[in-house]
């Protein structure tokens, strides 16, 4: 299965605090938030990821994240001109899926919860339909919103609905079968001008093929929209951080847990920081993995 992050927005609801730089890479507590995406990918199993950004910032992407070979993966890098929508993401992708099973989150979400990571092994060998995910919401009006029958199937899916049908939205994490290049291209804007992700997600659900997997109450899914939701991510993170000694979303500590890189190399990586925690976890973690 393929990957992609979608990291192309203007970010400008954080002006002027992502002016110098993509939102996606400002600091999440103690790393760049483009880590907690990549970490979501890597737990789902996939080694072999696009990253799309606007012209602007592809060159500051490519500075922090490089190839992916330092942990044993492959990043790869594409522009969206322009935010024309979520689902443009296929058509710019096209190449890159080359007719495999791909899995698509947003640069900006950060999911955290007990559990996630067997959730991510399992649904990452799915290879037919879509897998998409819920979760309780007190505003759902903001995002994609899922309604369920009393069985607890999905049965419609609206776009920001003035009267939500239900609380749960759609988060930012998505996984679709080989097909979705071939549906992304029958999409037509919607009102807002984009092609939207809520739209394709629609067409799964008329073919019977969607899944909705729920992330229920101990789990977070964290906002970094506004500087208050931003601040409040990164607030959880050190919280957690400090109280189970653990990191949240390291990247080579993931890649060394999933098997991409050895210990020595994971210890080799915690030089680069061992200036700070940073690296002495990395260090700490390479002994003991
Ligand atoms: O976060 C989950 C929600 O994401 C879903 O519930 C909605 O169904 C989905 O449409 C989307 O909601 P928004 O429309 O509010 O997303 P937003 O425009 O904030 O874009 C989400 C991220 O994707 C943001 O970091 C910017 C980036 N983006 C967005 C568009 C439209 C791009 O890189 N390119 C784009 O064309």
């Amino acid at each position: 299965m393929k990957g992609i992050i979608l990291a192309a927005g203007a970010g400008s609801r954080l002006y002027p605090a992502s002016l110098p730089i993509s939102k996606i890479l400002l600091p999440v507590y103690d790393k760049p938030m483009i880590y907690y995406p990549i970490t979501t990918l890597l737990l789902a199993g996939i080694k072999d990821i696009l990253i799309i950004t606007s012209p602007s910032d592809i060159d500051n992407f490519k500075k922090v994240l490089g190839d992916g070979s330092n942990i044993g993966v492959k990043f790869s890098y594409a522009v969206q001109e322009v935010p024309r929508g979520i689902a443009e993401s296929f058509l710019i992708a096209q190449d890159f899926i080359n007719n495999e099973p791909v899995a698509l989150i947003l640069g900006d979400n950060i999911f955290h919860g007990f559990g996630f990571s067997s959730m991510l092994k399992e649904v990452g060998t799915r290879t037919t339909g879509a897998t998409i995910f819920g979760y309780s919401v007190q505003d759902p009006e903001r995002f994609g919103v899922v309604e369920f029958d009393k069985n607890g199937k999905a049965i419609s899916i609206e776009e920001k609905p003035l009267q939500p049908k239900s609380n749960y939205a759609v988060t930012g994490l998505y996984f679709y079968d080989s097909n979705v290049v071939e549906y992304a291209k029958t999409l037509t804007p919607s009102a807002r001008g984009e092609l939207e992700i809520t739209d394709l997600n629609k067409i799964y659900l008329k073919n019977n093929n969607l899944k909705v997997e729920i992330l229920g109450r101990g789990f977070a899914w964290l906002d970094t929209g506004t500087f208050e939701s931003l601040l409040q991510a990164a607030n959880f993170v050190q919280s957690m951080e400090i109280n189970t000694g653990m990191k949240i979303a390291s990247i080579e500590e993931v890649a060394c847990r999933m098997g991409y890189i050895t210990p020595a190399q994971l210890k080799e990586l915690s030089k680069k920081y061992k200036q700070n925690g940073y690296g002495k976890y990395l260090e700490k973690m390479a002994n003991s993995i």
